[in-house]
């Protein structure tokens, strides 16, 4: 029986993924007889794509930008965590049917517990700037910690009202223009947008009011050190950047696929910003 197992990323465009990097890695690391590919896969080509993925030898997939809705739509069946954020990135055939889950969430605790485990759900309120896709997995994962309250602080003040009504009675929303003046008793400081991302605009935020012991945390990783955290580490806040999420975020993946639980080192750590690196150049 051939035991060799294929997995891949499909998206459009698809071309700045770095899974393949990271898969393959683990792949080699594990002496496991699989590949990890990219698909290039339009938009009204999607259904036809998922529906035969099975046919195109394929054990699973990574969904990406604009993939991750209609993937929750299609898959035979999504558990709690993909329906609650409304987008699904992982899939996997379980006997002829097509599961779906999201890995963003658990990619957000697993490195925060791993980076800063000196934080507490219990500590004290937790601001979150953005309300988009990336936010909700997130505000999923601090719900699952079990954190007392999360303050949201978003552009537009309907979109961030609208994740507050599916998420929870304990999050409040704030005005963006109020990002620095109230987030004073935050004892964790997410963002969730791509501001301060290389090509984006910056993050003006004045870091002052929080608390010396509050950590930082940016999902941005192009820069590694962006404008947010500089600031933060300047401060002596505790920062954790946006690069160990994208590695966690593919460990539940990987398990699911190639059947082992892949650990995130620094070896990896230093293969994906090489190739980052390697890019801006
Ligand atoms: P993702 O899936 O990566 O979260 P998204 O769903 O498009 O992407 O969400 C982007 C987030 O960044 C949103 O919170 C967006 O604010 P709006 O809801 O007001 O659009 C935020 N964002 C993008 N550009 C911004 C800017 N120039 N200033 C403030 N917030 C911005």
């Amino acid at each position: 029986m051939n035991r060799f197992k294929r997995a891949c990323v499909a998206g459009w465009p698809i071309s700045h993924s770095r899974s393949p990097l990271i898969h393959n890695h683990w792949l080699s690391v594990y002496d496991i007889d699989g590949a990890y590919g990219i698909e290039a896969v339009r938009p009204e080509d999607f259904p036809g794509f998922l529906a035969s993925l099975g046919e195109r030898g394929y054990v699973g997939a990574n969904l990406t930008v604009p993939h991750k809705e209609a993937a929750l739509r299609l898959a035979d069946e999504a558990d709690a965590v993909a329906a609650a954020i409304g987008a699904a990135n992982t899939v996997w055939l379980d006997d002829g049917r097509l599961l779906a889950t999201n890995t963003d969430c658990t990619g957000f605790t697993s490195h925060l517990e791993d980076t800063a485990p000196e934080w507490k759900s219990h500590d004290g309120p937790v601001a979150v700037l953005g309300a988009g896709g990336a936010a909700r997995a997130i505000v999923y994962g601090l719900e699952e910690s079990g954190v007392a309250e999360i303050w949201l602080f978003n552009r537009t003040r309907s979109r961030a009202e609208r994740l507050a009504e599916d998420f929870g009675s304990n999050i409040r929303v704030f005005d963006w223009r109020e990002r620095s003046a109230r987030i004073g008793d935050c004892m964790l400081l997410v963002n969730t947008t791509a501001l301060g991302m290389t090509g984006a605009p910056e993050l003006e935020i004045d870091l002052g009011m929080l608390p010396a012991t509050a950590v930082i945390m940016d999902i941005v990783y192009v820069p590694l050190a962006t404008a947010l955290l500089r600031q933060a580490r300047a401060r002596g806040l505790k920062t954790v950047d946006g690069l160990g999420m994208l590695l966690h975020q593919a460990v539940p993946a990987f398990e699911k696929w190639f059947g082992v639980r892949p650990r995130v080192t620094d070896e990896l750590r230093r293969i994906v910003i090489a190739d980052l690196a390697a890019e801006l150049c």
